[in-house]
């Protein structure tokens, strides 16, 4: 670390794994540019403070009851987001007075995910300076102000969700890419929107896990946008690995299954922490990559099939046909993995991190977004980088053979993986000396120690 400068950033994550793990890489940045750390955090998907000495954690309550978290309450994020948002706000400020009298060095700001909608307001009300984290791409956060717009425009009906049209408010997306906007309590959904804006709007800062190479119009847009300082401080996993802030239990067994696998031979398979599918999209999905004969890594997440516990939905016919080219985990060491010689492809939700990660690596995709800025982030690998393979929401066995085989052993692929290899360079260097990058991290830590 660099010497200490006898300051203090409070940090306050979102419980939910894609947003905890930017939120302790953003840690470990600040940390080693002098500054002490402070973590607060829910109950709910509590971090392991033992993998994180050098931070001091401190816990709030969420009012989640046993069963709430028992039944998976990430299968409705929004609503999760939401029900936090409501009980955690009073145990926050509580913990934030407290921490600002009781902490002996000066606390210089407070930085929380985008998603909070309260701690805007109580930083104020402490004269708190607040930098925001949004840990999507900058273009979704570009477009809060717009979905309002799209859906109480009438704009398209539900029975346009699978037209091919592009969004005039939005491109490069179609209209299909906004049927997750669609729901009954959409309402609710408009006022989100607006209290991110407008409190983003507020704040002294919005962070970005991206960067110049991979985004720069966006960003130019968003500080127009949002009239605040922005900084793009790269893919932050160049930095500091993810994988010591993991929630679930990581099966390094995969790492040495890789060992034993031809280079570029591997179809990696995730879809996150948050992402649910229905046991027939599973089952496609299962006979998919059986059918292709390609050998594939494939990590089936409890709780990822709606109504499964996990894997005793295949028969033992498909079970052995599955085991002959793949190996099954429940979470893996996911950028070890992507990491790996082995790994050829990857069928992703195109989360933001597991996007970036992908693209660090030199990993083309096959997208298969479930909703929201995975959307968007999937449409920018297939039609605007050209890096990876839409399946345009078709989770069928014939359509996920015929990508994995065009995208492992067709000339396609080949073509796709050569772009990506132009892509990994470019973003790889934002992160070296003299890159955006670390241009921005610099800018960033000086713009903190002016507050
Ligand atoms: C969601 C959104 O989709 C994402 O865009 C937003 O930024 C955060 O919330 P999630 O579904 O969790 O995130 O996906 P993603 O952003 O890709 O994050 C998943 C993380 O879990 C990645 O860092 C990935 O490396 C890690 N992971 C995933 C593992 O370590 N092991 C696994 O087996 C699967």
């Amino acid at each position: 670390m660099d010497k200490s400068n006898g300051l203090r950033v409070i940090l306050f994550p979102l419980p939910l794994q894609g947003c905890i793990s930017p939120m302790l890489q953003l840690a470990n940045i600040l940390h080693s540019r002098g500054f002490s750390i402070t973590v607060v955090h829910t109950r709910f998907n509590a971090p392991k403070a033992s993998s994180h000495p050098l931070f001091t954690f401190l816990e709030i309550p969420d009012g989640l009851s046993e069963t709430q978290i028992k039944d998976d309450p990430t299968s409705n994020v929004l609503s999760l987001v939401e029900q936090i948002n409501i009980n955690a706000e009073s145990p926050f400020r509580d913990c934030l007075q407290k921490l600002l009298v009781q902490e002996s060095e000066r606390v210089s700001c407070l930085i929380d995910d985008c998603g909070w909608l309260f701690t805007q307001s109580v930083a104020e009300s402490l004269n708190l300076p607040r930098l925001v984290l949004s840990t999507f791409k900058a273009t979704f956060l570009n477009a809060y102000p717009i979905f309002p717009r799209i859906l109480t425009k009438g704009y398209f009906s539900l029975s346009d969700w699978e037209a091919e049209d592009s969004v005039l408010e939005f491109p490069p997306l179609l209209k299909r890419d906004h049927s997750w906007l669609f729901r009954e309590d959409g309402e609710k959904l408009n006022q989100f929107f607006d209290t991110v804006v407008k409190n983003t709007m507020r704040s002294s800062g919005l962070l970005f896990m991206s960067c110049e190479e991979l985004e720069k119009d966006s960003l130019t847009l968003a500080k127009e946008t949002f009239m605040v300082p922005v900084f793009a401080i790269g893919p932050f996993h160049s930095y500091f690995s993810a994988s010591s802030s993991s929630l679930f239990r990581q099966d390094d067994t995969c790492i040495h299954w890789l060992d034993n696998q031809d280079d570029k031979s591997v179809i990696y398979v995730s879809l996150g922490s948050v992402v649910n599918i229905t046991k027939t999209e599973f089952l496609e999905i299962a006979w998919g990559l059986s059918n292709s004969k390609q050998c594939f890594l494939w990590v089936l997440r409890p709780g990822l099939v709606l109504g499964a516990e996990w894997n005793e939905l295949f028969s033992e016919g498909l079970l052995r046909s599955l085991e002959e080219k793949g190996k099954i985990v429940k979470w893996s060491p996911q950028e070890e993995v992507l990491a790996h010689r082995a790994v050829g492809g990857f069928l992703t939700h195109n989360g933001w991190n597991s996007t970036l990660e992908s693209i660090c690596e030199g990993v083309p995709m096959i997208c298969l977004p479930g909703g929201s800025d995975q959307m968007l982030n999937a449409r920018f690998v297939s039609d605007v980088w050209r890096v990876g393979i839409h399946l345009e929401g078709k989770i069928e066995r014939k359509e996920i053979e015929k990508a994995v085989r065009m995208l492992m052993v067709e000339s396609e692929g080949k073509k796709i993986r050569e772009r990506m290899n132009v892509m990994k360079d470019e973003v790889g260097r934002s992160v070296k000396n003299g890159g955006s990058s670390l241009r921005s991290i610099e800018t960033l830590v000086n713009h903190i120690l002016s507050l």
